[in-house]
């Protein structure tokens, strides 16, 4: 289709400055199509938070090109770039102030409605409106009187209040329960439609309905298809499975 959100990965490598030279990302082809989700999945330092990090920018390819709606990444204004895409970062960002606060943070202009859509599709807004205070309540300092995956809930909810057209959970769900965690994906297949979501997850569960799924190993793509098939032909997506 010609919608927005395509991210297109042609011969990446990339090693980081001062890293020894070593390839953290060996010579990586693949593409998100509009509205896909695509799984991204590998053992710890197999180069996934890396692989992400380069479609806002954090860092550069150093041979080969990111594309984000056909254009190299490179020739994109950065700020114009950034505001297609929302990325959870693995380690969730809550300042002291309100959870409304919270939320809207970096989209001050976003209405009530929209926040309160963005916290209902991260399953935020149940455990939101059961604290004496909604949307009101004070989160202390780093978050520290909400769970771990209350808190990655919020970073979701920030996330989607900024309407992308790309959504990255970096490992954003990893303290959510495998129930919730579906209730999310299936409430961004409803109220989303049309938002890429690339999802970076440890556990297999987390990617298993994607619409393909890469597998990462030591910076090199060793597999991309489906649940299924990567069950199939991909030694380190069975391993994975089966650890
Ligand atoms: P987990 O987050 O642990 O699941 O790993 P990952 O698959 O996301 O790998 P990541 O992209 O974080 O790391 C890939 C490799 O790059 C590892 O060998 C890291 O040690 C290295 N690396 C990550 N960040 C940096 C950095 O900022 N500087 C340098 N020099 N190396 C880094």
């Amino acid at each position: 289709g010609d919608g927005k959100g395509r991210i297109d990965f042609e011969h990446v490598s990339f090693s980081y400055e001062g890293g020894h030279g070593e390839s953290v990302l060996k010579d990586i082809t693949f593409s998100c199509l509009p509205g896909e989700t695509v799984g991204i999945i590998g053992s710890t330092g197999s180069g996934k938070s890396s692989l992400v990090g380069l479609i806002p920018r954090f860092y550069d390819a150093t041979k080969g090109t990111v594309r984000v709606d056909g254009v190299d990444v490179r020739e994109v204004d950065p700020k114009l770039l950034r505001e297609k895409m929302a990325i959870v970062p693995q380690k969730t960002v809550l300042f002291t102030g309100t959870v409304k606060e919270n939320i809207r943070w970096g989209k001050e202009e976003a209405t009530d409605e929209e926040m309160e859509l963005a916290a209902r599709m991260a399953q935020a807004h149940d455990f939101i409106e059961r604290t004496p205070d909604g949307y009101q309540a004070r989160v202390g300092q780093g978050g520290i009187n909400f769970s771990g995956g209350q808190k990655q809930r919020l970073s979701i909810a920030r996330a989607l209040v900024r309407k992308p057209e790309i959504l990255i959970l970096d490992d954003s769900t990893s303290a959510v329960d495998v129930a919730t965690e579906t209730k999310i994906k299936e409430a961004l297949r409803e109220y989303a439609q049309g938002l890429t979501c690339l999802l970076i997850a440890q556990r297999i569960t987390s990617v298993m309905d994607a619409d393909k799924i890469v597998v990462l190993d030591q910076g090199e793509l060793v597999g991309i298809g489906t649940h299924e098939s990567l069950l199939k032909d991909c030694r380190v997506y069975q391993e994975i499975f089966q650890s």
